[in-house]
């Protein structure tokens, strides 16, 4: 069994204290981590610091860099997507498309380490004529990377390809509870010829080691994906350093009577809303269909839902496998029978074994059910039947968070109404809430986030922008 320290100025320290990583569907113990303490944190810190400060990469250099790392993701890519199965549940097909999407992040951050320009400035005001400005974009220092359980592959390779391609120096902190893949992608960089310092890793828990490094301000930027509640700790310990905040969503997502194709609609709902178990910040959540196709979407979906494997993440046919716990797939259960003593109806689903959680259809629900306004989280989806747009537009919008929203419509102008009024940071028309290519924007309103992930945008987000101006 493997154990995993902590990589600091490229090599591997270990440590004293462990914590056990588990197989997500059958329990044993896989591999165990370290521990940082506040003086190893304090270590990675300093080194990244130092090499910031005493080292820079070409964009050149960047850029091959990070072509070799996705080369060498893709030569691995069987053995990286086992790892998730086991680390994270994730079904095969799922890990090795997860593994898929991180090759295309790597490559368009490497594509960004070339592109990275400020901008002209005119200064067209009386008197200062005899001037020219302009902008560089700077990288912002040393990165705080916290990463999530639920893409542990892909959102680390969002954070940590586009701090590279910048010319930041990383220190990541992966979730203990899939800490594993993140160890091999630092390897990975490694090989990749990433020199010393540029990309340190601590693991440990969120409790400790955590903020040991947000305590620790020699660290410019936090970057995380995770819960709400985490994003706003996170925000209110680093003060007016820059922060990039992926949230969670309770994506709602719209059937209309004219949508083109009702069967696919359908289908796209239940797939989305039940893939990686639920577990996406845009998986598929509140479903809001015409009344006047309600029934046969309501089949359809059923139909679709039961027709899925749930079970051994390692067998390739399984659809949905474990949730990433036993006490998240518990927590998801009272929620769906907390919704049930209130009136909803399990159309599907709704049964639970250990952490696997069958896809669960929801109907008869009410807005003010915990499966319906929080982020459930969970292969759980509640279908609701709406005779006026206007008040479903509302209801997508009546929510403390606000990521991605899907709509279903052959109308042009709905779907640019729906472009323009639904408050949310992507609205995806004829598709669902869950779509994402990895080069888009991607990031939320209110408590769904600040910021856009996508290497171009993080790029952004991770440099600053210097203005010059000399005096002709
Ligand atoms: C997330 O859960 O925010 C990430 C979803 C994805 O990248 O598909």
């Amino acid at each position: 069994m493997e154990t995993y320290g902590h990589f600091i100025n490229g090599e591997w320290i270990q440590s004293e204290d462990a914590i056990p990583v588990f197989h997500k569907y059958t329990g044993k113990q896989i591999a165990s981590i370290g521990k940082a303490s506040k003086e190893v944190v304090s270590q990675a810190v300093a080194n990244s610091q130092s090499t910031f400060q005493t080292k820079k990469l070409s964009e050149t250099e960047r850029y091959d860099i990070l072509m070799k790392v996705a080369e060498i993701v893709k030569q691995r890519k069987e053995e990286l997507a086992h790892i998730l199965v086991c680390e994270a549940g994730k079904v095969l097909k799922d890990a090795r498309a997860e593994i898929n999407r991180g090759i295309q992040t790597f490559i368009a951050s490497a594509e960004e380490a070339k592109r990275i320009a400020g901008r002209g400035i005119p200064l067209g005001l009386g008197g200062k004529e005899n001037r020219m400005a302009f902008t560089l974009r700077v990288p912002v220092g040393v990165i705080g990377a916290i990463t999530p359980f639920n893409f542990p592959f892909n959102l680390t390779a969002h954070k940590v390809g586009p701090a590279i391609a910048a010319g930041n120096t990383v220190v990541l902190k992966p979730t203990q509870v899939t800490p594993i893949i993140a160890c091999k992608m630092v390897d990975i960089f490694q090989e990749a010829g990433l020199p010393p310092g540029f990309l340190n890793l601590v693991n440990g828990s969120g409790r400790e080691t955590g903020e040991y490094l947000l305590e620790d301000e020699r660290i410019a930027m936090f970057t995380f994906t995770g819960s709400p509640g985490i994003g706003r700790h996170i925000k209110s310990k680093t003060g007016i350093r820059k922060v990039a905040l992926e949230l969670g969503n309770n994506s709602p997502n719209i059937v209309h009577n004219d949508a083109p194709d009702f069967d696919k609609a359908a289908e796209l709902c239940v797939t989305r809303g039940f893939s990686n178990a639920g577990q996406a910040c845009i998986s598929v959540q509140r479903v809001y269909v015409h009344r006047e196709v309600y029934d046969r979407f309501m089949e359809q979906a059923v139909k679709i839902a039961q027709s899925l494997k749930v079970g051994n993440p390692e067998e390739p046919t399984t659809d949905i496998g474990p949730m990433i716990s036993e006490e998240e797939a518990k927590r998801a259960e009272e929620w769906i029978m907390e919704a049930v003593a209130q009136g909803a109806k399990v159309v599907s689903g709704g049964q639970r074994n250990g952490s696997l959680l069958y896809p669960t259809i929801l109907a008869s629900v009410t807005d003010d059910m915990k499966v319906v306004c929080q982020e459930v989280f969970a292969p759980v989806i509640s279908i609701f039947a709406f005779d006026d747009i206007e008040e479903v537009f509302r209801k997508a919008n009546d929510s403390n968070m606000g990521l991605q929203a899907g709509l279903f419509t052959s109308n042009l102008s709905l779907a640019m109404r729906a472009a323009q009024e639904l408050h949310f940071g992507g609205v995806i028309i004829n598709d669902v809430s869950t779509y994402r290519a990895d080069v888009m924007p991607y990031g939320g309103v209110k408590d769904s986030g600040i910021g856009k992930e996508g290497p171009h945008f993080t790029v952004q987000e991770m440099t600053d922008e210097k203005l010059v101006v000399i005096n002709l």
